[in-house]
Parts: C-alpha cells; structure tokens; sequence
C-alpha cells in the first residue's frame, strides 16, 4: 500500500530521509520537508508501507525546469530519491514506488521520467534498468572555490 506524505510527521519519512541521506541534520531534513509539501505541483513524496501497515519505504519526486542530461522535454519528473529499508528489499516495493510516481508525472504532463544514480552504486544501476530505465550519460562534477 502507498500513501502520500502530507506532514513531516507521517510514517517513517523523516528516519528513512535520513538513512537515505545521513549527511543532512534533523533540522536541515525537516526545512526540506516542508518546503516539499508547501509545493505539491512540482514536488510529490510517497510512502511504501509492507505488509503489516509498518513503513518499509519512500520516494521523493519533483517536476525538474532546468536541463536534465540525456532528456528531450522540459519538464522532465525527477526521481530525487528511493529508498526500501533492507529488510523489505527485492519485494517489488521499489517497482511499487516507481509506478505511483509514473502517474504522479503523467498527471502533470510529462513525458519523461529520469533519475540518477552514483557511479559505484551498481545495485541502483541494475534496479532502475529492471525498471525500465535505459542508461544516457555519465558526468563528472567539478568545482572552484570563489
Ligand atoms: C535500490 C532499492 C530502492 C531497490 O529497492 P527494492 O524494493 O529492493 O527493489 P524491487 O524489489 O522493487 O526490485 C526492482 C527490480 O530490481 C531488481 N533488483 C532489486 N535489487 C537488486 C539488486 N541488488 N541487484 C540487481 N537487481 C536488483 C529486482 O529483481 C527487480 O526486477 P524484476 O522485477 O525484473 O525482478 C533498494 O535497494 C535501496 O533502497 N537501496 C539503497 C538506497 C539506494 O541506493 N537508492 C537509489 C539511489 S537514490
């Protein structure tokens, strides 16, 4: 079962967001959280919850203006993260996840999905090709302090 995150409070997002991405503080998670839910066209967070009601994962969507490498149309969904706690992984729930926000995007007329992912993380990399994603580019980032 999938439910919409409507609060920074619902089921798990927050501990999940954070095993997700632990660089970030508490407070840091909770200021992006709102900013999420204060804009509901552009940005959409789900939750997975497994078989005993328990949240087993999420995934946080948004509707990308800018370029994004190797897509055609602006603007393209944006799969901005995905996460199913180990104990619930290679049951679907990713493929669960990546379906709500397949109708979440076309809702909002979009045509394309993307996503990406770390070089080194090639269990991602095979998940979103099982998921129908096809490979466009590899990038390397740079930066120069001002
Ligand atoms: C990536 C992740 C979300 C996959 O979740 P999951 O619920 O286990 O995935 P699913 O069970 O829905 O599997 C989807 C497809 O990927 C395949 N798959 C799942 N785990 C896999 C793995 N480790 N290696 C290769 N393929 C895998 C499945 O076989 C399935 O394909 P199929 O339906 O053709 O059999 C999960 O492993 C995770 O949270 N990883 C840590 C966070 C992360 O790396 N997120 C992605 C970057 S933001």
């Amino acid at each position: 079962m999938i439910i919409v995150c409507k609060t920074v409070d619902d089921a798990g997002w927050l501990t999940m967001r954070q095993a997700l991405w632990p660089e970030g503080t508490q407070a840091e998670h909770i200021e992006e959280m709102i900013s999420l839910l204060e804009d509901s066209k552009r940005y959409g967070q789900f939750i997975v919850l497994g078989t005993s009601g328990e949240p087993a994962g999420f995934i946080e969507a948004a509707l990308r203006y800018d370029y994004v490498n190797g897509t055609e149309t602006s603007p393209v969904a944006f799969i901005e993260g995905i996460y199913v706690k180990p104990d619930f992984r290679s049951q679907g729930l990713a493929r669960q996840l990546i379906n709500v926000v397949i109708g979440w995007a076309r809702e909002r007329g979009c045509v394309e999905l993307a996503s990406d992912t770390g070089l080194d993380n090639l269990a991602s990399q095979d998940v979103h090709k099982a998921l129908g994603f096809v490979e466009t580019e590899r990038v390397v980032y740079f930066r120069k302090c001002l």
